[in-house]
């Protein structure tokens, strides 16, 4: 394999020039406003290195990633007594659709779509205060990637918070089936301080270290071996929404994505990913970030699904 950060620096250079960039977000003028010329990389390896191209360090709202760190939280507040009240299946519709939600009694398919993670943040919420839930995740951020700097973007939030009706709409229906135990608005301002949660590539990967490693960062373990491996199986089966399965049969590695154009990906016991690129495919997913990726494992071979030994 050719040298990483030569590797990273070439593909950087291709999505610089990419005449197809994807649409950026447009329900908040805070996202709409992003250059569709945004491109970055950074990649942490196993042994600590870090390899970043293009805009590794500007920070970008991570949107739908942060339900990785959320729901990561949430298991460690309840265990699997989470399952009772969030499946682990691919949803096959949009990130925000309710339609499951009527015939599957209130419970939302995964962890990661928008139900899931509201339903994530109740559990979060428990007998917090929401400023309490929110600071609790900025801190395991923080701490996940040794940067006190990382922060939540108020304007953000509150222009979620104004437009979120379809948030409303599942939190309340959720809430008549008895899935949403506590105020609508409470665990709605979480969630939307959850999705306005800003972190740059180089942040993003460091935090993702975890996921990489076994459920350890160096020697301080964050989570056991088989719940890391198991977060990584629903971000590889459900990280995409309606798009995991050309996901996994793209780049073969487990992903989460979000609506600002980034992407956490995790190639286990090699190396932790993030791509943020904001111009977004018809399913909400970074269309240049899976570009970017997916010439990442043909150069590297670190797709999870490529023979080993
Ligand atoms: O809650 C929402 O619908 C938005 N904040 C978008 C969340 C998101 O990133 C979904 N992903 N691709």
């Amino acid at each position: 394999m050719a040298d990483l950060s030569a590797i990273i620096a070439e593909i950087a250079e291709e999505m610089r020039f990419a005449e197809v960039r994807g649409k950026v977000a447009d329900y908040i003028p805070p996202l709409a406003s992003v250059p569709d010329t945004k491109f970055g990389i950074a990649v942490v390896m196993a042994d600590g290195s870090l390899h970043t191209a293009g805009d590794a360090e500007e920070p970008f709202s991570v949107q739908s990633i942060s339900k990785v760190f959320a729901l990561t939280l949430a298991l460690g507040a309840v265990g699997d007594q989470l399952w009772k009240r969030v499946g682990r299946e691919p949803s096959g519709s949009a990130f925000n659709s309710i339609v499951q939600l009527e015939t599957e009694q209130g419970i939302p398919r995964n962890p990661f779509i928008n139900a899931g993670a509201i339903v994530v943040c109740d559990v979060l919420l428990g007998r917090l205060e929401p400023r309490e839930a929110i600071g609790q995740l900025l801190r395991f951020v923080r701490e996940l990637a040794g940067d006190d700097s990382i922060a939540i973007d108020e304007t953000v939030a509150r222009a979620e918070q104004e437009t979120g009706f379809r948030n409303f709409a599942l939190a309340n229906y959720m809430r008549a089936f008895g899935n949403v135990h506590g105020s609508v608005e409470r665990v709605l301002g979480v969630y939307f301080h959850f999705c306005a949660l800003a972190m740059s590539c180089r942040q993003l990967a460091l935090a993702g270290r975890f996921l990489m490693d076994g459920g350890r960062v160096g020697a301080h373990r964050v989570v056991t071996e088989r719940r890391a491996r198991r977060i990584n199986a629903l971000m590889m089966s459900c990280g995409h929404y309606d798009n995991s399965g050309d996901f996994a049969f793209r780049i073969g590695l487990p992903g989460k994505s979000g609506v600002g154009g980034g992407i956490l990906a995790v190639a286990p016991g090699v190396a932790s990913i993030a791509v943020w690129s904001p111009g977004l495919n018809p399913s909400g997913n970074s269309h240049l970030g899976q570009l970017a990726l997916e010439r990442l494992v043909q150069k590297t071979g670190w797709s999870v699904f490529e023979p080993r030994g």
